[in-house]
């Protein structure tokens, strides 16, 4: 453990001592608006294992336990349903998306003061209507927010009065989001814009706004891909694959800290999501807390 980190500890044992309340593990992001938070995300959330086809070491369960609360998955279209595979079924199936959103609810359920964002890619368009019914077969829609009508980045509630409302679960669609007919499944990109992803060089030298293609990043928050790669070059075809061999280097405060000070030299605000593949390796946690200022 860091000083840093035994400085929070000791911060939130006060805290809790004096009846204080903490939101997403500290006290002081209570007061502060949804929109103003950073969190590190798993990036592809549902790919686990050791494999050149997965992203993370720790099924979903154990990335909330270690204080991910930003879960972005890959969904595609099988047998009618919807399942979590990566980029097609043949090259990986990691089940339904019915059985892993079940781990957000035990979550949710056993830990009522903590706020939980998942991402979900819906690249081949199936009806948003079919999430909402695995969403609420999971018992989530309950703990789903929903704004009135679009949010701009300032009107978003603070953590606290989400988690006073109930409403702890917030859900952002990439493609295909309706919110006439689930209306919690928000626009990814009316939300945010993403800067790009696939990147080899470890450095992370940029950040730029990549998707969506030609907006304005005024009036965004932002997600900022840090997951690096590494090109294999199979008889003459080029794939990427998320680099194992130096997750600890590009998960370390250096690494992602460097990056996002371009991108707060940039947009002149802290990025609101921190993508990564294997968040258990380096300090994601660490760097959150930084990013964070705690
Ligand atoms: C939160 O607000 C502070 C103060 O304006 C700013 O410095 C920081 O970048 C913001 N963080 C995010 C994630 O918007």
């Amino acid at each position: 453990m860091s000083l840093r980190s035994y400085v929070s500890a000791a911060l939130l044992l006060a805290g809790a001592a004096l009846g204080q309340r903490s939101c997403n593990g500290s006290p002081e992001l209570c007061g502060r608006k949804y929109s103003n938070v950073t969190f590190v995300g798993a990036h592809d959330s549902a790919f686990v294992g050791f494999l050149p086809v997965h992203n993370q070491y720790l099924p979903l369960d154990r990335q909330m336990a270690l204080g991910v609360r930003f879960l972005q998955s890959q969904t595609r279209k099988k047998d009618g349903g919807i399942e979590m595979c990566h980029t097609s079924c043949i090259e990986l199936d990691a089940g339904s998306f019915a059985d892993y959103v079940k781990p957000v609810k035990t979550f949710l359920d056993a830990n009522p003061n903590e706020v939980i964002t998942m991402l979900v890619t819906n690249p081949e368009s199936i009806a948003v209507e079919k999430y909402g019914d695995a969403f609420k077969a999971a018992g989530l829609d309950g703990y789903a927010f929903t704004p009135d009508s679009k949010l701009a980045m300032g009107d978003w509630p603070t953590l606290e009065q989400m988690i006073d409302s109930g409403k702890r679960l917030v859900v952002f669609m990439d493609y295909h989001s309706d919110t006439s007919k689930v209306p919690y499944i928000l626009d990814e990109f009316a939300y945010y814009f993403e800067t790009p992803w696939g990147w080899t060089d470890p450095a992370f030298a940029q950040c730029d706004l990549d998707r969506p293609d030609g907006a304005s990043p005024d009036g965004r928050m932002y997600i900022v891909n840090h997951m690096l790669n590494v090109e294999l070059d199979i008889l003459g075809f080029k794939i990427l694959i998320p680099d194992q061999e130096h997750a600890e280097q590009t998960n370390s405060v250096m690494s992602i800290i460097a990056q996002s000070d371009l991108c707060i030299a940039k947009y002149g605000r802290t990025p609101n999501v921190v993508l990564l593949d294997w968040v258990n390796r380096g300090d994601a946690m660490g760097s959150q807390r930084m990013l964070n200022n705690l």
